[in-house]
This record gives structure tokens, C-alpha cells and sequence, in this order.
């Protein structure tokens, strides 16, 4: 009998989803019956901290779970249900160009013996997991980011309880909004795509959705605002992609030193619409991040859903001994795509995803298909 030793790590920001694809990759891994159809037998390492734990472990003296947690079915079985990450998330970059540490990742993982690499993460993640992919680790993706911004996949994990988390919050704040008659402005999380931000506001019915594909114009806002005040509206909810820029600005942000990857800290676009438009309308105006609320919570049922499939399939994967691919869903199909084309950007088309007259979700669907064709 063969024996295969898989490591499993999240790397990012974390969210809901990644728990369930770690519990399910286990449970398919350690399947008696997958050990008798292949002849091998498959054991899984969870590495802690992403990036992070690879770089520090020292695979010579014993560990006693500081950067590894070997995973088996007892200590799994009630993660599907749990936010977060029992593994623990960095956005540590082994390729920092300013401290490259990537052999050493490579020597770890050589010296851990994994034969299996699966790493759950978005574009920072996987674009490591690529790069030690080409350099010959045999690595898995599993996509996972709230800002839904991977290419390849109709689906990345988290997306969905985080779009939930946003849905409730409206919720919360159109009773205040409507007792004071005010404009609430509420910033969603995204970078440079308006996923979030645009299905929140579908899901939650927001008067204004501001995206970083559309670049805003103030003073639109602040018309669009009183036409919605002339046609009867006694409170409003505006939502604002972290990313959305006004026309001829640039990303407004809270700290601009880089992190190992260059992404500087965005925040503060909600505040300035809402003094946009208390200074243009007069009217009574707040504003609210939701930050880092987006990630939190326990998953979804869609996100359980999700987080099984993908770890089900990363594994399915590693069995066929097809390295270098990320686990994906197309029309509704779980598939795979090579790692590198999930790293393309993407983002929300504003010809056909969006209505760009109203600063608002689409209003056409068929109708704007039928006009693009
Ligand atoms: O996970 C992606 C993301 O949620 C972005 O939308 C946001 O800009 C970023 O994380 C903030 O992450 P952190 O505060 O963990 O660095």
C-alpha cells in the first residue's frame, strides 16, 4: 500500500467556508473505501497560519501543533458548521521581494514530506501556490474570498455569508434610517471589485450602489438623491464599494503603506459620499463600515454546500494526481481550471451586471443581453 501525505492551509483574509473545506477534504482523504479503490493511503496535515507556517516550522524538532496540526475525522467533524479558520490565516508572501523565502517554503514542504499541497485563498494565495507550482510542488486550489474576485469560478467561498451579513445590516439600519428620515451610507468591503457592494445592495434593495468599475460623479449622487426625495422617498441606503472612486480621483484609503503582496489599506470612500452629499442636498446624512463584520460569522447553508464540494473535488484531484489546478464551479458543474487563469482579475461587467445610469443593480437583464447581442 502507498502512502501520500497531503498538507492543507488557508492564507488571507479569512471568511466563512474555509472550515467546511478543510473538515471535507479530510473526510474524503481519510475514506476507508478511497484507501482500498486507489491503494494509498492518505494522511492530512493542516499547516497553520498560511504562508506563514511553512516559513517558520522547523521540520527537524518537534512541533507540538505550533505550525502543524495533523487532521483527522474526530477533530473535523463539527467544522462545516464554524466561521473562520481553525488552521489560522496570514497574508504572509513567501516571494516578498523584500525577504524572499520561498526556497525555504520549498525545503519545508520537502522535508514535512507532503506530496499534496492544497491551499484555500484568493489571488495572494494562489498566486504563490502557482508560482511554487512552477517551480514543482504538486499544488491544489480551492478559491476562497468574499470580494468574489477570482476568474475561472462562478464561486469563491465566503461570498455568499458575507453578502448575508450585509443583507441583515440594511435590515437593521432601514429602521433608524426611516424613524430619523435619513441617507445612510454604508461601505462594503471588495478592493477593486464591486461584487460585494453590487449584490448586497440587489439582495438588501439599496437606492445606490457606487462600484470601483464606475467611476461616480458627485453631483449624479446627489441628483439621484433628491429625485428619489421628489418621488416620495423619506430615507435612503446607499451602498459603497471600499474601491469606488469619484470621476478624476483616486482610492480614498486608511493607511497606504503596502503588505507583502502591495495591497494598501482601503477605507474612509463611505464618510466622504456621505459629506458629499450632506453638503450638496442639505439632508441629514450617516455613514457605517461594515469592515471586517463581512468576515465574520458561521457559514452559510450555501457556503457549507460550497466548502464541501471544493474539498471533495481538491481531493478528487490530488487522486488523479493533477497538479497545479484550482477547483472551480461553471453552470453550476464543479470543475477545474488551471491556477493561473483563476488569477485574473474579475470584475463586475457595467454594460450587462450593472446600471450605470441610476448608480444602480441592473434593471434590465434580458432586454440588455438582447441589445449587447
Ligand atoms: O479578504 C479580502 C478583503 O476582505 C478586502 O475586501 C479588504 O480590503 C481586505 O480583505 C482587508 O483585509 P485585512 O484587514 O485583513 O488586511
Amino acid at each position: 500500500m502507498s502512502k501520500c501525505r497531503i498538507g492543507i492551509l488557508t492564507g488571507g483574509g479569512d471568511c466563512a467556508g474555509l472550515n467546511p473545506a478543510i473538515k471535507w477534504a479530510v473526510k474524503t482523504a481519510l475514506d476507508k473505501r478511497l484507501t482500498r479503490e486507489c491503494g494509498t493511503e492518505f494522511e492530512v496535515i493542516g499547516i497553520r497560519n498560511g504562508w506563514q507556517g511553512l516559513i517558520k516550522i522547523d521540520p527537524s524538532n518537534p512541533d507540538n501543533g505550533k505550525y502543524i496540526i495533523p487532521l483527522n475525522e474526530a477533530l473535523v467533524r463539527t467544522w462545516d458548521r464554524l466561521g473562520g479558520t481553525y488552521l489560522g490565516s496570514s497574508r504572509t508572501n513567501p516571494y516578498n521581494p523584500e525577504k524572499d523565502c520561498s526556497k525555504l517554503v520549498m525545503e519545508n514542504i520537502a522535508k514535512l514530506g507532503l506530496e499534496a499541497l492544497i491551499a484555500i485563498g484568493g489571488e495572494d494565495t494562489l498566486g504563490v501556490a502557482h508560482r511554487l507550482g512552477q517551480a514543482g510542488v504538486n499544488v491544489i486550489g480551492i478559491p476562497k474570498t468574499i470580494d468574489k474576485d477570482l476568474s475561472g469560478t462562478e464561486y469563491t467561498l465566503g461570498f455568499e455569508t458575507a453578502l448575508n451579513v450585509i443583507t441583515d445590516a440594511v435590515d437593521n439600519l432601514r429602521t433608524t434610517a426611516g424613524s430619523h428620515e435619513r441617507i445612510f451610507v454604508i461601505e462594503t468591503m471588495g478592493r477593486h471589485a464591486g461584487w460585494l457592494a453590487l449584490e448586497g445592495g440587489e439582495s438588501s434593495g439599496a437606492f445606490i450602489i457606487l462600484i470601483p468599475e464606475c467611476d461616480f460623479d458627485m453631483n449624479k449622487v446627489n441628483e439621484l438623491v433628491l429625485e428619489g426625495r421628489k418621488s416620495g422617498a423619506r430615507y435612503d441606503i446607499i451602498l459603497v464599494s471600499e474601491g469606488a472612486k469619484p470621476v478624476g480621483g483616486a482610492m480614498i484609503l486608511k493607511d497606504e503603506a503596502p503588505d507583502s503582496f502591495g495591497h494598501v489599506y482601503l477605507g474612509g470612500v463611505g464618510e466622504f459620499v456621505a459629506r458629499g452629499i450632506r453638503k450638496g442636498t442639505g439632508l441629514e446624512t450617516r455613514s457605517l463600515a461594515l469592515g471586517h463584520l463581512q468576515r465574520g460569522g458561521d457559514p452559510c447553508a450555501y457556503d457549507r454546500r460550497m466548502g464541501r464540494y471544493f474539498g471533495i473535488a481538491a481531493v478528487d484531484l490530488i487522486v488523479a494526481k493533477d497538479f497545479g489546478k484550482m477547483v472551480s464551479i461553471k453552470n453550476g458543474e464543479i470543475t477545474t481550471v488551471p491556477i493561473k487563469e483563476a488569477l485574473k482579475p474579475s470584475l463586475v461587467n457595467t454594460k450587462t451586471q450593472y446600471d450605470a445610469e441610476r448608480y444602480s443593480g441592473r434593471r434590465a437583464i434580458l432586454r440588455q443581453r438582447k441589445k449587447k447581442v
